[in-house]
C-alpha cells in the first residue's frame, strides 16, 4: 500500500488540519469576546496570516504539477509528488482557505463593507480564486490516481492565474478605489 493511500485511510493530516482550524476559530472567538472593539484589528491580522498560507499553496501547487506532469507514472519521483501535493492541500490550503473566508466575512459584516463597490469586486476575485482552488483540488486527486491528462505547459500557464487574482485583490482591499 502506498503511503498516500495509507494517509488517506487514516486521515491523520486532515484530522490535524481540522484540529488546527478549530483552535484558530476558538481563539478568534475568545479574542472577540475579551477584546471587544479592538478585536477587529486582531481578526484582520489572523485573516492576513491565513491568506498568506493559502496563497503560498495556490502558487506552489501548480508549480509542483508542472514537474509532476513530466514524471513517469509509478516512479519514485511521481509518488513523492503525490505525497507533497496531498499534504499541501489538506494540511495548509484547505484550512487556510476556510479561515480566510470565515474571518473575511466577519470583518465585512462588522465594518459594513457589504455595501461598498471595492468589496463586491474583491468578492468576485476571491470567488474566482476559490474556483481555482477547487480546480487544483480535483487535479491533485487525478494526479494521485495517475490520471492527469494536462501538459506541463498547461500547468505553467495555470500557475499565473492565482498571481493575477492576488494582485487585483490586494489593490482593491488596500486602495479601495471605488
Ligand atoms: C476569502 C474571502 C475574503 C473575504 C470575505 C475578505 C474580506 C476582507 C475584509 C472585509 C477585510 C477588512 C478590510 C478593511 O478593514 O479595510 C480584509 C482585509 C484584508 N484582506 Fe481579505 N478577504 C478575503 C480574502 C482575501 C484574499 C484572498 C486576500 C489576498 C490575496 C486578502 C487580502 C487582504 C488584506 C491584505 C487585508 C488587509 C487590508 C488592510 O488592512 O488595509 N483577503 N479582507
Amino acid at each position: 500500500m502506498t503511503e498516500i493511500v495509507k494517509e488517506r485511510r487514516l486521515g491523520s493530516p486532515a484530522v490535524r488540519a481540522f484540529v488546527a482550524l478549530g483552535v484558530t476559530v476558538a481563539l478568534t472567538a475568545a479574542a472577540i469576546l475579551v477584546l471587544g472593539q479592538a478585536a477587529y484589528d486582531w481578526v484582520k491580522a489572523v485573516h492576513v496570516i491565513a491568506v498568506i498560507a493559502w496563497m503560498a499553496g495556490m502558487l506552489y501547487l501548480p508549480r509542483l504539477f508542472v514537474y509532476h506532469a513530466n514524471a513517469v507514472a509509478g516512479s519514485e519521483l511521481s509518488e513523492t509528488f503525490k505525497i507533497m501535493e496531498y499534504r499541501l492541500m489538506t494540511i495548509i490550503m484547505n484550512p487556510a482557505m476556510i479561515v480566510a473566508w470565515v474571518l473575511g466575512l466577519w470583518l465585512a459584516y462588522q465594518a459594513g463593507w457589504f455595501s461598498s463597490g471595492w468589496f463586491h469586486a474583491k468578492l468576485a476575485l476571491v470567488l474566482a480564486l476559490s474556483g481555482m482552488h477547487g480546480l487544483l483540488s480535483v487535479a491533485s486527486r487525478r494526479f494521485a490516481e495517475d490520471r492527469n491528462t494536462k501538459s506541463s505547459r498547461y500547468w505553467r500557464m495555470m500557475n499565473e492565474v492565482p498571481t493575477v487574482l492576488m494582485i487585483g485583490i490586494v489593490v482593491l482591499v488596500i486602495v479601495k478605489p471605488f
